[in-house]
């Protein structure tokens, strides 16, 4: 099983490369599947309902979160309602939506589990004990992919290390900056500290840079603004053996031209 990840999509410019690149990347790559984080989706922090349908529209087979996930209302009923877009697994199971999917592909199921780090981003449970039970909910799905959004490197690496043999791939997201550490773990876990960002780099992380700039020189509040120029499509494509375990790992970085 082939499966394309791609990191935080950010804003419009995010959305329209993806649009773009899409089906030619699906075609390149013989993807069996497309997975997104989309949590920066609309305006460049959470997602509403129409760039989900839109997401999901391109061909993205489950969308995951992160910690701007309920950033937008209108996206709390749908969150409910759409078994492909999920949320971090570990918040309080009170709040809208699921915390894993399990979809159907060409080359047999794929479970996909979102989750959120400790470090500044508070969930309502340790990542480290919520992953036990998705695992379990997941029981008799092969092929899984965990979205560890997540800030500090620490978290992630350690979540590779707990997770090796037991599921296909950790990825990292959040921090918006690709890593260059992606390996294949010793017990057949594809791992990659942060898959990095689809979207503008001519930026501080998607953001106008001049502003971000003026916030950190006045230290003044300033309205953030998803900047524009060289857009580009970050992630990995991984290779996941008919036993779970990843064969490969390639991370991607797809620019406009
Ligand atoms: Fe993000
Ligand atoms: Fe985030």
């Amino acid at each position: 099983m082939i499966v394309l990840f791609f990191a935080d999509i950010v804003g419009r410019p995010g959305r329209d490369l993806l649009a773009a690149k899409l089906p030619y990347l699906v075609k390149q790559y013989g993807a069996d599947a497309v997975v997104a984080n989309g949590e920066n989706a609309t305006s460049g922090v959470g997602i509403n309902p129409r760039h989900a349908d839109e997401l999901l529209r391109l061909g993205v087979d489950v969308i995951t979160t992160g910690n701007h996930v309920f950033k937008h209302r209108e996206i709390y009923p749908y969150l409910d309602e759409h078994p492909r877009i999920i949320r971090p697994f570990n918040l309080l199971q009170s709040t809208p939506g699921r915390g894993l999917a399990v979809i159907d592909t060409p080359a047999g199921r794929l479970g996909v589990v979102n989750l959120l780090g400790d470090l500044f981003l508070a969930p309502a449970r340790s990542p480290f004990e919520a992953v036990g039970d998705a695992l379990e909910q997941l029981h008799g799905v092969r092929s899984i992919l965990v979205d560890f959004h997540a800030e500090a490197t620490s978290e992630k690496v350690a979540m590779g290390w707990l997770l090796d043999g037991q599921v296909s791939a950790v990825i990292g997201t959040h921090t918006h900056i690709r890593t260059g550490d992606a390996r294949v773990l010793p017990g057949g876990t594809a791992y990659m500290t942060d898959a990095g960002m689809c979207g503008p780099r001519d930026s501080v992380l998607g953001v106008k840079k001049e502003l971000v700039l003026e916030r950190f020189l006045t230290q003044l509040p300033m309205r953030f603004e998803v900047a524009s120029d060289d857009v580009w499509l970050e992630g990995a494509v991984i290779e996941i053996g008919d036993d779970g375990r990843s064969l490969r790992i390639e991370p991607f970085a797809v620019g406009a031209t």
